[in-house]
């Protein structure tokens, strides 16, 4: 059952984001799926809402390594909903240890472009 609140979740198009998004539409739940590719992003947003029959599930598009598109997105979210109860920020993780998952990326890159992204994010949202 809807417990009435307004749900954005980052990082929504697969994984943890994704199964996430369909438990909640599952009891209901109003959620804003934030992806960075618009088709992805639809194509899973129709998925869900088909699979689960919850028609408030809403596609907001953002890059968030882009201080430009989380400035729009919060932007955006302020003008179209007269509320935001839970910030699911799944795509900002941070660790405290250091792991080595591939050579393609550094892990001090990774960190840091993650707290970056995560404190613009709150900082824009919580405005809200
Ligand atoms: N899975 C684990 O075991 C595990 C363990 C500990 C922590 N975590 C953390 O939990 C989070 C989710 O993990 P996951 O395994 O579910 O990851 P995943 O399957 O790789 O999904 C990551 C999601 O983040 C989105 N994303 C990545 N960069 C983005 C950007 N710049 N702007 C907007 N969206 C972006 C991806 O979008 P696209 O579809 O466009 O790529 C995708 O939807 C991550 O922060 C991860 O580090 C995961």
């Amino acid at each position: 059952m809807s417990d009435n609140k307004v749900y954005l979740i980052t990082g929504a198009t697969s994984g943890i984001g994704k199964a996430a998004v369909l438990s909640l539409a599952r009891q209901g739940t109003s959620i804003v799926m934030v992806s960075r590719n618009k088709e992805k992003g639809e194509s899973v947003r129709a998925a869900i809402a088909e699979n689960t029959r919850n028609e408030i599930i809403h596609l907001a598009v953002a890059d968030l390594s882009s201080q430009q598109d989380i400035r729009k997105l919060a932007s955006d979210i302020k003008s179209q909903y007269s509320k935001l109860d839970i910030l699911v920020n799944n795509a900002g993780g941070i660790f405290d240890k250091k792991e080595i998952r591939s050579s393609r990326i550094s892990y001090d890159r990774d960190v840091a472009k993650r707290l970056w992204e995560s404190s613009a994010q709150m900082t824009e949202l919580e405005s809200h």
